[in-house]
């Protein structure tokens, strides 16, 4: 087991790796907590996949802590991902008399750490105990930690949110063995997103015969990159940046197909490739890489090809509300494990793209 720090501004998250501690939930979350500070109430938020798994494991888990314990189950999938689900935690927060010193407890994937973090960073200005146990691959190497918190508008992914660090995060590779097969492997894309833009030995670890059986090592490298990268520019100025290597084409890719074609981890995978093609096209990166990477994402069982043409993907992309101005910051690798920011004015980035249609 593993137990790292990330400092951010206002609080510092403990971040636990390893095989078994959601066992030990109730143990961890006492451990962080005086008892002037100890939460009197916690609401477990989780999807409709995951409660059928997990929930009733971890209410029994904390009903040892002596506290009432309730849930609130929020549909599965990204499309509701929305400000309606946050209202109804709200009501659940409220009608419970929740006060900003209770527990929000995160159990999920992505979609549910962002929206139950968002609710906790909102909810009478900010609860104080937000605790994130990411039962996805995905979330575990990425979203849960960072505190990066949000939901979609209609007008684009993740429009609304906040930066709120959780107190802790319990990691356990374990619960990963209920996940479908393309969910793990869509988790893969992130694992290798931080081989690309930060430690080469990670595409070494991926490609190894069994990946499973190193996952708690592979976890604790991609986490503590991202710890180092966090401490360094925790509201996303400049350095952290490079965490959206591949996802400027891949969300113009998630979009296209309605966030239902491809998942996320997916799309990045294509949108990897296409960067690094799009590197070498332009003198950026070296050459080699994008065959490198190709291999290696189809050895994970990973898309690599687009299916849509560069237009309807450029178009997508400026579609993207977030995007400011004339032009927008991409990421690419100058080798495997360097990256770099580079701000493209859109009028250019078409015919830029246009090598990924040869
Ligand atoms: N998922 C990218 C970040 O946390 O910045």
């Amino acid at each position: 087991m593993k137990v790292l720090k990330l400092n951010g501004k206002q609080n510092t998250s403990q971040i636990i790796i390893g095989n078994g501690v959601f066992k030990q939930a109730a143990e961890f979350l006492c451990g962080i907590y005086t008892d002037q500070n100890s939460p009197s109430a916690i609401l477990i938020i989780t999807d409709s996949n995951v409660a059928g798994i997990y929930l009733q494991y971890l209410e029994d888990n904390l009903a040892e802590l002596d506290i009432p314990v309730y849930h609130h189950v929020i549909p599965a999938g990204e499309e509701y991902k929305n400000l309606e689900t946050i209202s109804s935690i709200y009501d659940t927060l409220a009608d419970s008399r929740f006060g900003r010193d209770d527990m929000i407890i995160a159990l999920g994937g992505g979609v549910t750490g962002d929206t139950a973090g968002f609710a906790a960073a909102t909810y009478m200005r900010g609860a104080r105990h937000l605790m994130q146990i990411p039962t996805t691959l995905l979330s575990q190497v990425d979203s849960s930690v960072g505190g990066k918190t949000g939901v979609d508008l209609p007008q684009g992914k993740n429009m609304v949110g906040a930066f709120r660090q959780p107190d802790l995060v319990l990691i356990d590779p374990q619960v990963l063995c209920t996940l479908p097969g393309d969910v793990f492997r869509a988790g893969l894309a992130e694992v290798i997103k931080y081989g690309c833009i930060w430690d080469p030995e990670i595409l070494d670890m991926v490609s190894g015969e069994n990946i499973t059986a190193g996952l708690e090592n592979l976890i604790e490298r991609c986490v503590s990159i991202k710890i180092k990268i966090v401490e360094e520019d925790e509201t996303e100025k400049g350095l952290r940046r490079i965490l959206n290597f591949g996802h400027t084409i891949g969300h113009g890719i998630e979009k296209l197909g309605d966030f239902a074609e491809y998942s996320h981890g997916e799309a990045v995978s294509i949108g990897m490739v296409s960067a690094i093609k799009l590197g070498e096209s332009l003198g950026i990166t070296k050459k080699g890489n994008y065959s490198k990477l190709k291999a290696i994402l189809h050895s994970c069982g990973l898309p690599t090809e687009l299916t849509y043409s560069v237009e309807d993907i450029y178009k997508a992309i400026l579609l993207d509300k977030k995007k400011q101005g004339d032009s927008l910051n991409f990421i690419f690798i100058n080798d495997i494990g360097k990256a770099l920011v580079k701000k493209i004015p859109v009028a250019e980035l078409l015919i830029m793209m246009k090598v990924l249609g040869d």
